[in-house]
């Protein structure tokens, strides 16, 4: 029997960072599911793909072959056969990530890339409806979020120290934009499951944040 964490929450929560760490000190495989939703953003992007009709729509997603590879530990993502880990980072791709999640098609090619990776293996699954679609009998289940302002201001100390200009502005009006789209959407919105613990790690360090993860899972196995 395999043990899952699924931890859900809004951008910039600090799900990815903290859900890697855990990962780590329990020797889980850290599975970033918003990376899948990214390449498939890239794609559309990419190549201008009219994602709000139905046929073009379709047509794309049967051309995307989507896979995950560890190396070193680490999780790279490869969109036919090139990685992309690096290329699906920007904001434009945030946006179209957002904007392709919200739409069934999409969701349901990488349903069963999620759940079959949970059923191998122990893992520390993070998204927006981990807990309460993809895998509703995960172990252990985390709500983790912030304030709208401390995730913003993480996003961007993260762009500025990758080089990039940016404003905290743009970044915080992105994220809210995003947050509705995930949470308003008809399939697969972003809530906290029933059963998750909640946190807040608006004034928590990250360290602080994955031992509390760890913790827990510690004591349900
Ligand atoms: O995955 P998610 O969008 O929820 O957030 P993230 O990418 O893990 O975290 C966003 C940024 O916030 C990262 O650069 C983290 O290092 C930082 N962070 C932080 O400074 N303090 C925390 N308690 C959590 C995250
Ligand atoms: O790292 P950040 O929190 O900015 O975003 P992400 O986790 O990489 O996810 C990018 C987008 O994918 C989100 O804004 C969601 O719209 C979507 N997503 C989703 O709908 N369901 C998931 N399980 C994961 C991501």
């Amino acid at each position: 029997m395999s043990f899952a964490i699924a931890i859900d929450g809004p951008a910039g929560a600090g799900k990815s960072s903290a859900a890697k760490k855990a990962a780590e000190s329990l020797r889980f495989v850290y599975v970033d599911t918003g990376a899948m939703y990214r390449t498939i953003g890239l794609y559309m992007l990419e190549n201008q793909v009219r994602v709000d009709e139905e046929e073009a729509l379709k047509a794309a997603l049967d051309r995307i072959r989507i896979e995950l590879k560890y190396e070193e530990g680490v999780q790279r993502m490869y969109l036919n056969g090139e990685d992309v880990s690096d290329r699906i980072r920007t904001p434009e791709v945030s946006e179209k990530a957002s904007v392709v999640a919200a739409i069934p098609a999409v969701r349901e090619k990488l349903l069963n890339l999620q759940r079959d990776m949970a059923a191998s293996q122990d893992v520390v699954m993070d998204g927006r409806d981990i807990g309460t679609n993809i895998l509703p009998d995960a172990e252990l289940k985390i709500y983790l979020t912030a304030s709208v302002e401390e995730r913003a201001r993480r996003r961007y100390q993260e762009l500025i120290q990758k080089g990039e200009e940016c404003s905290i502005e743009d970044i915080q009006r992105d994220i809210a934009d995003r947050d509705y789209r995930d949470i308003h959407r008809e399939t697969a919105p972003l809530r906290q499951a029933e059963d998750a613990v909640y946190l807040d790690s608006s004034d928590m360090t990250l360290d602080e944040v994955a031992a509390e993860i760890t913790c827990l899972a510690k004591e349900r196995m």
